[in-house]
């Protein structure tokens, strides 16, 4: 979508509340003693919500973003910080070197449904899976029949002050959703129905040696999520 009027307003008037995962994200990157890692890849850094918390925590941060307004957005809310050289904000992937050692690759709140398909959000974290680096994401099980996605051709709408929320179903099961600022749309993005099960065997399947376990839980208004750690199993013990 060329004209995108706010999306950073868009995306503020439907943010998770941080009290949903800003704990469990701080518990799991922070041991009692002190910091677990120095550094932290966000994969969709979006409008900053949990940025805040990375920089907070005293990482070294490093936000992908790529969408051009959020970059910039972003770019505004953390000038001090990039100024510092704590934050660096970058539109993809692509454009990451080399990742440091003790650093951790974070894709929170949903990311992984803003793929085309699971085998692509895994291409996405090929940097961290390639070097043995930590990931994190999570994702709520849109797959639940209880509260899946409206059924092709249906459209659901909400509406929280100057913001329009629509999504529609598609015949091929994703549904699109988009967001209105003022009767603009502001963004749009298609969810896609995989159990997390489906990104789990995607992940494996782009490094068969990674081992994936569900490290937390939490509820987002009534829907529930969960924290996913990717890590590379660990050297096994001789006899
Ligand atoms: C649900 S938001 C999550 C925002 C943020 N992490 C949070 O917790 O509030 C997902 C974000 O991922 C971004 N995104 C999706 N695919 C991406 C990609 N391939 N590279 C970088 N950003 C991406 C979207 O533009 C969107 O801002």
């Amino acid at each position: 979508m060329s004209e995108v009027p706010d999306p950073a307003a868009a995306t503020d008037a439907f943010a998770r509340p941080i009290e949903c995962d800003g704990p469990l994200y701080r518990q799991l990157l922070t041991r009692p003693d002190g910091r677990r890692y120095s550094a932290v890849v966000e994969l969709g850094a979006g409008t900053g919500r949990l940025t805040a918390l990375w920089l907070e925590l005293s990482l070294t941060v490093i936000a992908l973003e790529h969408n051009l307004r959020l970059r910039a957005a972003l770019e505004q809310r953390f000038a001090d910080a990039i100024a510092s050289g704590q934050l660096a904000v970058l539109p993809d992937v692509a454009d990451l070197s080399p990742l440091a050692p003790d650093t951790v690759f974070l894709a929170p709140y949903n990311v992984a449904y803003y793929f085309p398909n699971p085998v692509a959000f895994a291409a996405a974290c090929q940097p961290a899976l390639s070097t043995g680096t930590t990931i994190y994401f999570d994702v709520t099980d849109v797959a639940d029949p209880r509260d899946g996605l409206p059924i092709p051709g249906r459209l659901t709408s909400r509406t929280v002050g100057a913001f329009r929320e629509d999504v529609i179903g598609q015949d091929n099961g994703t549904a699109t959703v988009v967001w209105h600022h003022h009767g603009q749309p502001a963004m749009q993005f298609v969810i896609h129905p995989h159990a997390p099960r489906d990104l789990l065997r995607a992940i494996t399947a782009v490094r068969p040696t990674s081992v994936v376990h569900r490290v937390a839980t939490g509820r987002d208004d009534d829907t529930p999520f969960s924290v996913f750690e990717i890590a590379r199993p660990s050297t096994p013990r001789l006899p």
